[in-house]
């Protein structure tokens, strides 16, 4: 009988120690590989302005946090305006910087966007650092106040007409730069030239991925025609983050939702990265020294990474940014 019981506390005991060479795999891989690049500069940003939308929560949120340890004024915007305060009131804690300016800013209002860019144009003496941040992700078949399908018009639309408002002052302070949070989904993004709005073929990820091929798009068109002003664009994957973007998901999936992230959360646990870790490239594009003469160039894991051939297409941004001039009215 004792035997016995000796027997299965060995078994016990070497199930228990070859487990411990797994575990450290998942955990070391998660931690070196799927965690992505760090931003080792160590550029201070005292005197100058960031303005970075959706800074209430997730990356946006840690984006804002280093920058303002970096001593820059930080004006960070949200939707929810309370939320926005108490990241505010969090970033002032822990950084010490009272330099923190909250302001409202729906991106699904033309009319919200148009007055946060007057307040500003006329408050603020310069921009340095616009950080297009603010995003949704798979929701369903919404539309912003203007009847443009959620996803192009918070993705895209809203910050094309943002940075467009914001771009004299941007010029007047270089050099300065502009970055856009896009995300590796444009690789199954195609631009739906007859139906923008996805209203005959709607699906989520399908809109995410155009509005993401939208941002990747902007910015190199943007950046061509910001050469030589010393506003260098960067636009960046930051890496799969499961902050609060998947917010909406259960309005779109409903119960499978569930399966999904019962299925999901193990794998997610292991290659996802916390949101200070997605916040990284953000930080990367804003304060490295060494990129400004990358403009137009698309980031991940904070280094330059390649672009497939149609999110490099010069036609299309130009022909996309024609359109996004005349649905803005900004011309
Ligand atoms: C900030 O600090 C004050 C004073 O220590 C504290 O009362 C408050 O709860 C803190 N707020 C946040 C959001 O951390
Ligand atoms: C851009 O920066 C360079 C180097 O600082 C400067 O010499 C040049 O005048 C600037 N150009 C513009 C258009 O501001």
């Amino acid at each position: 009988m004792n035997e016995k019981v000796n027997k299965a506390l060995k078994y016990l005991k070497v199930s228990l120690l070859s487990l411990i060479p797994i575990v450290n795999f998942f955990y070391l891989t998660n931690k070196f590989y799927f965690s992505g690049g760090k931003c080792h500069s160590k550029a201070r940003l005292d005197g100058k302005t960031v303005i970075i939308t959706g800074s209430n929560t997730g990356i946006g949120k840690e984006a804002a946090l280093d920058l303002a340890s970096r001593g820059a004024r930080v004006i960070i915007t949200g939707r929810d305006i309370q939320k926005a305060y108490r990241a505010a009131e969090q970033i002032r804690n822990e950084t010490g910087n009272q330099n923190i300016v909250v302001e409202h800013l729906d991106l699904a209002s033309f009319d919200s966007i148009r007055k946060f860019c007057s307040k500003i144009n006329s408050r603020e003496e310069r921009i340095d650092i616009l950080i297009n941040s603010a995003g949704i992700t798979l929701c369903p078949q919404w539309k912003t106040k203007e009847g443009f399908e959620m996803q192009f018009g918070v993705n895209y639309l809203g910050p094309f007409l943002l940075t467009n408002l914001l771009l004299d002052k941007i010029k007047k302070s270089a050099p300065s730069r502009i970055i856009n949070v896009a995300s590796i989904g444009y690789i199954l993004g195609k631009i739906n030239w007859e139906d923008l709005n996805m209203e005959d073929s709607y699906s989520p990820l399908g809109a995410y991925c155009q509005s993401k091929l939208g941002v990747v798009l902007f910015t190199r068109e943007l950046a061509r025609r910001l050469k030589g002003t010393n506003v260098s664009v960067f636009c960046l994957h930051p890496g799969a983050c499961p902050t609060e973007v998947g917010r909406y998901m259960a309005h779109t999936y409903g119960w499978k939702t569930y399966l999904f992230i019962g299925l999901g959360y193990p794998i997610g646990l292991w290659v996802c990265k916390n949101a200070k870790e997605g916040a990284q490239t953000i930080i990367h594009c804003a304060v490295e020294q060494d990129i400004i003469d990358l403009s137009g160039s698309y980031f991940k894991d904070c280094k330059p990474a390649k672009l497939l051939p149609h999110g490099l297409n010069d036609e299309d941004a130009k022909r996309l940014w024609d359109l996004s001039e005349s649905l803005t009215h900004l011309k």
